[in-house]
């Protein structure tokens, strides 16, 4: 499902998505003229750090919100050659890849539990890498935010479908499948605390409870907020993250 995102503040809220990023960037290494996709860029946070390893080579950075590609465009404007190192390009990753040459590595963080078809999005993710190219990527893994998720369907009186929050036995499997082989894949508790007031309502709003207010009128969104922070009690979220790395089979 693609949806817009309000990715001013987005950027301006303490973002575990940094260290999540920092994790998943430690798991690929670089010769610095290699092309990396990287799926769900966002606001090009880590498309800054991957062209940090990349003195020689580009990010082809995809995403689906117009406003996040913004966002990135604006952090990269005032780095000299920067944005000529980038092809951002808005996109569904649940559809195959506008990419004109084969990535040599793929890099995601917080993006394929919004994607419900996983078994769509690596045959896309595949199809635009080069045979041998490795895959790292960190998303929310099953039992993510259950406490979060509980407190939504206590609010709205029904099931919370927005996320896939996908196993680790079953991603091997669905890498395999679409071509992906010396698959390693961890689910990893790894809670967020943040600020109780302000903070923790704006980090819901605008991090977690997106998809839940696109579907309210605007003048109930506060009160929505609102009502599934009281029922979370600590300013908590409680995220398992599912963690894997791949290559591309040859
Ligand atoms: C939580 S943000 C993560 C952004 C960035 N990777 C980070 O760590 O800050 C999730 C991103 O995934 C993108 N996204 C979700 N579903 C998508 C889809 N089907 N196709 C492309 N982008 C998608 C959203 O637009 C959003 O920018």
């Amino acid at each position: 499902m693609l949806r817009e995102w309000d990715a001013t503040t987005y950027d301006s809220l303490p973002l575990p998505h940094l260290r999540w990023g920092r994790r998943t960037l430690g798991r690929l290494s670089f010769a610095g003229d290699e092309t990396v996709l990287e799926a769900g860029c966002g606001t090009g946070r880590d498309t800054e750090a991957l062209l940090g390893e990349l003195p020689r080579g580009r990010v082809v950075a995809v995403d689906g919100s117009a406003r996040m590609l913004e966002r990135l465009r604006d952090r990269l404007a005032d780095q000299p050659g920067r944005l000529d190192q980038v092809q951002a390009i808005q996109a569904d990753l649940t559809r195959p890849l506008p990419i004109d040459e084969p990535a040599d590595a793929a890099f995601s963080v917080a993006t394929f539990h919004w994607i419900h078809d996983h078994d769509a999005l690596f045959a896309n993710i595949a199809g635009a890498l080069r045979p041998g190219a490795r895959f790292a990527a960190d998303c929310g893994g099953k039992g993510n935010v259950a406490t979060v998720r509980a407190a939504i369907e206590d609010v709205l009186g029904e099931p919370e479908e927005t996320w896939h929050f996908a196993g680790a036995e079953e991603t091997r499997e669905r890498l395999e499948r679409a071509g992906f082989t010396d698959v390693e894949v961890d689910l990893v508790p790894d809670p967020a605390r943040l600020e109780p007031g302000a903070q923790f309502h704006s980090y819901l709003a605008t991090v977690v409870l997106g998809a839940q207010l696109d579907r309210l009128p605007p003048a109930e969104h506060d009160a929505f907020v609102d009502a599934v922070a009281a029922r979370l009690g600590e300013p908590v979220v409680d995220y398992v993250r599912l963690i894997f790395t791949a290559k591309r089979a040859g």
